[in-house]
């Protein structure tokens, strides 16, 4: 037994989509996350800026003495991965990317369609994992920046998202696509605007199940799965509004008493 903190960390509210996954398979965990609603978005950072970022998110996590990293973006996952593993490799850290391939390998029919940030289509990280295990598969990396600030802002039931998605998938209506990824962690907090588009009728994966169970496995495998009877969530941000405590709240559904915020930085 292990009851030291899973650390999470993202650019703002969405890695929080892969928290409340992780928290309904594994109530006993502890958890501190690191939101950097100061740099948001992600998106449109350079790989360099990434890795920077990611490192000293990853430093904050390692001195609040997590057992394990968790990349709850991307973006992160999609540039800065192989880096970041060789440079902190006593330590295990799971992305978001690599547990979403078996389900898009085996769910999948003809063609795929990623909803991501910029930087992330731009490395094609999914299409190239996926395409080992599925060659066959047409992959279509479709970003759609305006979607991370819809859900920063909280209008993610609105309007706003759905003119968006609309514009950003004016090119791909003829690609016959069945399979959707939502390949950036704020997009699940906009699935309906996002099956209000795309249509009811399609697959869509989002990375916080197979993340989620990618962790409970890692914590199983190690035997440093916790067994705290009332864990504690620990969200720290690096500035904006009030919006990151309102929106996590409302995610996670959290009982008074159970979490704290923290501005940082
Ligand atoms: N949620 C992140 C991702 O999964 C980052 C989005 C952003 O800040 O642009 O890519």
């Amino acid at each position: 037994m292990d009851n030291r903190p899973i650390g999470f960390f993202d650019s703002g509210v969405g890695g929080v989509t892969v928290v409340k996954e992780t928290i309904r398979i594994m109530d006993k965990e502890n958890i501190v996350y690191f939101g950097d609603t100061k740099r948001v978005p992600y998106g449109e950072k350079t790989p360099a800026q990434l890795l920077e970022f990611s490192k000293q998110a990853i430093g904050f996590l390692l001195n609040k003495n997590c057992k394990l990293i968790v990349i709850a973006c991307n973006t992160v996952s999609a540039n800065c991965l192989p880096r970041l593993k060789s440079i902190y490799n006593n330590i295990d850290i799971v992305d978001v990317i690599s547990p979403v391939v078996e389900e898009a390998a085996s769910t999948a029919k003809h063609n795929i369609g990623v909803l991501a940030t910029r930087a992330t289509v731009k490395s094609r990280a999914h299409e190239q994992l996926i395409k080992k295990a599925r060659p066959d598969l047409n992959i279509f990396g479709i970003a759609c920046p305006i979607l991370v600030h819809a859900v920063e802002e909280g209008f993610y039931d609105s309007l706003i998202p759905e003119i968006a998605l609309q514009k950003y998938c004016e090119g791909y209506w003829d690609k016959n696509i069945d399979t959707y990824i939502l390949g950036c962690t704020h997009y699940p907090v906009a699935l309906n605007a996002i099956r209000n588009v795309v249509g009811q009728d399609k697959n869509i994966i989002d990375p916080a199940k197979s993340t989620a169970l990618q962790i409970q496995k890692l914590l199983e495998m190690k035997n440093i799965l916790a067994g705290n009877a009332t864990p504690g969530y620990h969200f720290y941000y690096s500035g904006g509004s009030e919006n990151f405590t309102n929106i996590t709240k409302t995610l996670l559904g959290l009982k008074e008493g159970q979490y704290t915020f923290t501005l940082q930085g």
